[in-house]
């Protein structure tokens, strides 16, 4: 029985794992075709180029960052691109009643929400930690509570809609300048990395990763971790949880 659960158990997870994630369906340009979407960063970098590939393949666009001029530029790009709709509203994420409303907003706009593609991030100094805890506020609350509170506040459309949360996190070409010098590393280019990120999200991949270098996946989709997940998920009644 040790056996069992030691070893055998592991081996029928991983290969269940790997049938499971090795069945999905091809992606079609088409499944994005009048879907709603937001997009926050959407002012340059990634969020950019995301909206510029929901634009092409025809869904309703509502982009967000601090910049307005860069909003109104993707905004005009997106519309000549093919858009279904295309539309910005400007304002921080340090500011989470903006955050709350601006959900609100761009539902009204759209008239519903299939997707809400987080991307922003607040530019955080590459420095030795000196005692600086409002910093580490700062960050956590554009890069980690505003996230909390766009899903909560996106939570009712997306039921309505069947629809999902998307999370970036990258080390791409703006990422790269920031760093330059202090993280060595050559920039992936970010209109791919954007297009496999909406094929992912289209095809309900629980994770996407993207790099040139096969062992990023390999290494950051560990199995252990998955085996971890499994066994560590089994011993909560979900039912319970979810009637509570
Ligand atoms: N930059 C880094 O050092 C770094 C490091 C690791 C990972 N990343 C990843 O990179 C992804 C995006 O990459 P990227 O290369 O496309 O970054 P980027 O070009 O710097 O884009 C960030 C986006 O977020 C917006 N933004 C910044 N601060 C904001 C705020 N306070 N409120 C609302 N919007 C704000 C920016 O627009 P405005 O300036 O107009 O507001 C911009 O549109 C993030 O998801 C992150 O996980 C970045
Ligand atoms: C935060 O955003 C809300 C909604 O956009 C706005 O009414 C309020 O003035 C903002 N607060 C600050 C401190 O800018
Ligand atoms: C850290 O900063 C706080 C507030 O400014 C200060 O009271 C405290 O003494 C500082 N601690 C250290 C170790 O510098
Ligand atoms: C919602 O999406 C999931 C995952 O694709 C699917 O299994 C489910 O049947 C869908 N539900 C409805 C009501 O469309």
């Amino acid at each position: 029985m040790a056996f069992m659960t030691k070893y055998l158990l592991p081996i029928l997870v991983v290969s269940l794992a790997y049938y499971y994630y090795s069945a999905n369906e091809e992606f079609r340009p088409e499944m994005l075709q009048g879907k709603k979407v937001i997009v926050t960063g959407a002012s340059k970098g990634i969020g950019r180029e995301m909206a510029y590939h929901l634009a092409k393949m025809g869904a309703h666009v509502a982009v967000t960052a601090r910049s307005e001029e860069g909003l109104q530029k993707v905004v005009s790009r997106c519309l000549e691109l093919g858009a279904a709709s295309a539309h910005y509203i400007a304002g921080t994420m340090e500011n989470l009643t903006f955050a709350e409303q601006f959900v609100t907003k761009a539902g009204e706009l759209m008239g519903g929400l299939d997707m809400l593609i987080l991307n922003h991030i607040t530019n955080s100094p590459l420095v030795f930690f000196h005692n600086d805890t409002h910093i580490v506020r700062k960050t956590m609350e554009v890069n980690f509570l505003s996230y909390v509170v766009l899903s909560v506040a996106a939570l009712p459309m997306l039921k309505q809609s069947n629809g999902s949360i998307v999370v970036i996190s990258s080390l791409a070409e703006t990422a790269m300048q920031a760093t330059s010098g202090i993280f060595i590393a050559e920039a992936a280019p970010k209109e791919d990395c954007a297009l496999e990120i909406i094929k992912g999200a289209a095809l309900r991949k629980e994770e996407v990763y993207y790099d040139k270098s096969i062992w990023t996946s390999l290494l950051l989709g560990n199995p252990g971790r998955r085996i971890m997940e499994f066994l560590a998920l089994r011993k909560y009644n979900f039912d319970k949880f979810i009637n509570n």
